[in-house]
């Protein structure tokens, strides 16, 4: 059984691209939105819930799992990968096909706190974008946009706006959604960035796919797909928005 988990509901956008590339598994989604959000929250925090995390989905018998949080990754994969010995698939910033892809030649990132201040973010940035400019931003309360299903309309939409106009301002045409919560987002950030700028034409990318192809690797390796193909969804708070979110994005389509 494969193990996936998020400070919330936005895991469910990689679980979305898992089930694509492997719907013969099964898998145990664990939402921990009584400590939601985790990106203002230290790294020995974050550390410290994936590892009870990590513990109560081996003991219901996960022996594979998706760190489907850039936040989470950041502060905990290494720690994770040391201290367990299962394997463990992480987030990327995909600034790499960002890179490749900007017309305007900046890159906007919206990613959390955390995954911004991390060294794995530092690393893949000064890596791959030496031939564009980054502009970074926080996507203040999108999060808590998700967390609520409040994906669209004037609300969201005001919020997401105030996080998109420095990048739209600074130039992008290319915006990584560093965060998993973000692509459920993605309309309303296109919308907005649009209306901000209506010349250019934008391009946003969500992650999810290429880590969803290494997991499916990496599956493979541990052992090919494990018990019922079924989803088992579970969450420290309430499981309300996960159950819609997953409805919704997930069992329709
Ligand atoms: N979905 C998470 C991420 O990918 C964390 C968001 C949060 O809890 O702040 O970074």
């Amino acid at each position: 059984m494969t193990g996936i988990f998020d400070s919330g509901s936005g895991g469910l956008s990689v679980l979305r691209e898992m089930l694509k590339v492997l719907p013969e598994e099964e898998y145990l989604y664990f939402s921990d939105n009584a400590h939601c959000p985790y990106g203002e929250k230290s790294p020995e925090y974050i550390c410290d819930r994936a590892t009870e995390i990590t513990n109560m989905m081996m003991a219901k018998g996960c022996d594979v799992i998706v760190v489907a949080c850039n936040t989470a990754t950041a502060a905990a994969i290494s720690h994770l990968r040391a201290k367990f010995a299962i394997p463990f698939v992480g987030m990327e910033p995909a600034v790499k096909p960002a890179a490749a892809l900007t017309r305007s030649g900046v890159v906007g990132v919206l990613a959390t706190e955390g995954t911004l201040k991390g060294e794995k973010y530092h690393l893949t940035r000064d890596r791959y974008a030496d031939n564009v400019k980054v502009v970074e931003q926080v996507g203040r309360g999108f999060v808590e946009l998700v967390e609520s299903a409040c994906l669209e309309g004037p609300h969201a939409e005001a919020v997401v706006r105030e996080s998109v106009r420095p990048l739209v301002e600074a130039g992008a045409d290319t915006i990584v959604l560093g965060c998993t919560h973000y692509p459920f987002l993605s309309q309303t950030i296109a919308r907005v960035a649009s209306q901000l700028a209506p010349q250019t034409d934008f391009t946003l990318i969500d992650p999810a796919p290429a880590v969803a192809r290494r997991f499916l690797a990496v599956r493979k390796e541990a052992g090919g797909p494990v018990g019922l193909p079924r989803v088992t969804l579970m969450a420290s708070g309430s499981d309300a928005t996960l159950k819609k979110l997953f409805e919704y994005y997930i069992s329709q389509n």
